[in-house]
């Protein structure tokens, strides 16, 4: 499908001013920038519909009826991918093509439409060239792009809706934890993230909504992320709130993270690093492992470092493991950042923004 986007520009964009002071702090998911992405849908998802009024226009509040169906059913998916920018200026989104494929299947979870590929990263791209000047420099930083597709259709009853819109919305952001230390994370015990045949690998609303309570728990216990089991084999770690998690085995060279289950989110950065670690001559396992693996694991000394992933926090060093009755101190040493995580990090990082050669060709220039 080609689509040909109206551009509506904004009549009020940021001043030179407001963005410099957007740029000297942005944290991550503070602020967006002048514009976004919309395409309508109609149709059922049994007839495939039709996407129609692709446009880009100013990003502003967005009118909905009170009834539409995401307010009450949750019929939502989302993504998150970056642009970076490079020493050269230009501005390059890292293996976009993969967040194509896996908003149409997060998309047939939820019985939403499937948005073809090329109309999805031709969607980015118009949002990046028209914002490009959003897109921030600093070291760690980037333009967090949150592309996302919502039932809109004004309808109580329980069925997929008959309208929809995808919209892409962007941010500049810096690290998602600031610098790169070991962040402590809770061992969610009294609530599970996703079950078998639920919603688990689609990347959906619901999801993240049920981690969030889940996660003040862990907060209350001085730990910054949560981490669920599987609900379905015991002990099973499953992955964190909104990250897939990682242990090195140092002694063996080797590196692990839960097999995709069904209950696990795909996350790119996941099997960008399963590429990296192989390239590096490691072995790669993705298999179940246990919380007694992971607590003997680390007391033996087999597990030597332990790290979370995402689009949003790249390589982020896990720290302590907490729970209501036991402690798995920081595999790496403590308040330590594993040497092999942050060498993988590097070296991600290092492609995501230019520095390092893209010999994967993982890179778009936008
Ligand atoms: C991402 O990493 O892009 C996510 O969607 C996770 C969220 C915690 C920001």
């Amino acid at each position: 499908m080609t689509v040909s986007f109206r551009k509506e520009p904004n009549p009020n964009p940021a001043s030179k001013e407001q963005l410099e002071e957007i740029f000297a702090n942005p944290g991550f998911g503070n602020f967006f920038s002048d514009h976004m992405v919309t395409i309508d849908w109609k149709g059922t998802y049994e007839d495939g519909g039709e996407w129609k009024n692709a446009r880009v226009h100013a990003y502003g509040p967005l009118t909905l009826d009170p009834a539409a169906a995401v307010f009450h059913y949750g019929q939502e998916i989302f993504e998150g991918i970056k642009a970076y920018r490079h020493s050269d200026g230009s501005v390059w989104t890292f293996r976009i093509e993969e967040n194509a494929k896996r908003l149409n299947r997060s998309a047939e979870r939820l019985a939403l439409p499937q948005l073809p590929e090329e109309t999805f990263i031709e969607a980015v791209k118009e949002l990046v060239s028209i914002d490009e000047h959003w897109v921030p420099s600093g070291e760690g930083e980037a333009y967090y792009i949150r592309p996302f597709m919502i039932a809109t259709e004004a309808y109580l009853g329980v069925r997929p809706s008959h309208e929809v819109s995808f919209m892409v919305i962007g941010s500049p952001v810096g690290n998602y934890f600031g610098t790169p230390k070991p962040v402590d994370i809770w061992l969610s015990e009294n609530y599970a993230r996703a079950g078998v045949g639920g919603t688990g690998a689609a990347k959906c609303g619901g999801n993240y909504a049920a981690s969030m309570i889940a996660q003040l728990e862990g907060e209350k216990h001085g730990c910054q992320q949560v981490i669920f089991k599987d609900p379905n084999r015991e002990e099973a770690i499953e992955e964190l709130g909104g990250m897939n998690v990682f242990f090195v085995y140092g002694k063996e060279n080797k590196i692990v993270t839960p097999e995709l289950t069904g209950t696990i989110l795909e996350g790119v950065t996941r099997k960008s690093i399963l590429q990296l670690a192989e390239d590096r001559g490691m072995s790669v396992e993705e298999r179940a492992i246990t919380l007694t693996q992971w607590r003997e694991g680390v007391a033996t000394g087999d597990i030597t470092e332990v790290f979370a992933c995402g689009t949003a926090a790249v390589i982020q060093p896990i720290g302590k493991l907490k729970s209501a009755e036991f402690e798995i101190p920081n595999a790496a040493g403590d308040g330590e950042n594993g040497e092999v995580t942050m060498a993988i990090r590097d070296e991600l990082v290092g492609i995501q923004t230019g520095a390092v050669e893209d010999r994967h060709g993982w890179l778009t220039k936008l």
